[in-house]
């Protein structure tokens, strides 16, 4: 590991001639190209060393503030934006918006003009609502990033999934992934279908069909009903919570028999190719859809994906307040002249 006493900034070349990033906010992987992504993963590839130094804050940000608006629990993503900006050298406001009596739209809309006035440069939002970072975005000044929007789009978790199997297997590209589980509440299964997809990986959906959405296969996905069929070939292998609180009727017969089917276990696990990486963005339900003995298993990465979240968070942030500040230096520059 490497062990330096300075901390160096982020070095990273663009991964092709002439390209500029050009995106002020993160709201879904679908906004972004194929380079976009590439570029904040290679970014992140650069920056997690920076969190493996014993000293590992950055100047980059000073000055800088950022705010984490979340109004739906959370511990990985709300601590790893926090520590991210940190890291960076901002200053980081935590404000946790328990759910209230007041209309979804109005909270969000309230709160952030009175957020927008206390001049911050970056927002980080989770909300239970499809759509509420995009509208976060057109409401106020600063870079808007979506930490998970309902069951829509949880970008930053997609890219940080696809660090941590670039890091592993060298590329994503031609990697056959299996998503299996609670499709339909993920987000995280549509922003990594989407990336999965735009870097050429094959990806599958294993899932009792009361937990897909209806029409998957248009995002480009082959769908199993029993991970018997859907496990063989593949190299990675990515969990998903049941999200029980997003259920209305029983989507599933009983927790015991849906572990039986859909749990990943030792047995299970066999079947996909030796080796192959076993993912959660968690958090985990052991005994629900994952057994200890897998998640704690030699073939899992969940940690690494937690260590992954923080450095492609620097990397996210940088790269969007650069990007912001160039907007609006050409932005000053067209009303000077
Ligand atoms: C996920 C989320 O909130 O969408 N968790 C996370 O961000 N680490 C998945 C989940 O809640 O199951």
């Amino acid at each position: 590991m490497a062990q330096s006493k300075t901390p160096s900034p982020i070095e990273f070349e663009p991964p092709y001639p002439g390209y500029v990033f050009s995106h002020q906010h993160l709201l879904g992987i679908a906004d972004l190209s194929p380079h976009d992504i590439t570029h904040l993963l290679d970014r992140a590839h650069e920056a997690v060393s920076v969190s493996r130094q014993v000293e590992k804050k950055k100047v980059t940000l000073r000055g800088r503030t950022q705010i984490n608006l979340f109004f739906e629990s959370s511990t990985r993503t709300q601590s790893s934006f926090e520590l991210a900006g940190k890291r960076l050298g901002a200053d980081v406001m935590n404000m946790s918006v328990g759910s209230s009596s007041v209309k979804k739209g109005e909270t969000l809309i309230d709160t952030a003009m009175t957020l927008n006035a206390m001049q911050p440069d970056l927002l980080v939002v989770r909300h239970h609502s499809a759509g509420a970072a995009e509208l976060l975005a057109q409401k106020v000044g600063c870079s808007v990033i979506n930490a998970g929007d309902g069951a829509h789009e949880h970008p930053t978790q997609a890219l940080l999934d696809a660090l941590t199997i670039r890091r592993h297997l060298g590329s994503v590209e031609r990697q056959t992934v299996a998503i299996c589980g609670d499709i339909l509440h993920s987000r995280v299964a549509r922003s990594n279908i989407i990336l999965l997809n735009a870097l050429g990986a094959r990806v599958r959906v294993i899932a009792p069909s009361t937990l897909l959405p209806s029409g998957i296969e248009r995002l480009g996905v082959e769908v199993f009903n029993r991970m018997e069929d859907g496990l063989p070939g593949c190299d990675v292998v990515m969990m998903l919570r049941l999200q029980r609180e997003r259920m209305e009727g029983a989507l599933i017969p009983s927790v015991r028999e849906y572990f039986h089917y859909f749990g990943l276990d030792a047995k299970k696990l066999k079947m996909a190719n030796p080796n192959a990486l076993v993912m959660h963005p968690g958090p985990m339900n052991r005994g629900v859809e994952i057994s200890s003995e897998v998640a704690d298993g030699a073939q899992s990465v969940i940690q690494v994906q937690v260590e992954m979240g923080v450095a492609l968070r620097m990397a996210v942030i940088e790269t969007l307040i650069e990007t912001s500040d160039r907007l609006s230096q050409k932005r000053s520059h067209r009303s000077a002249v």
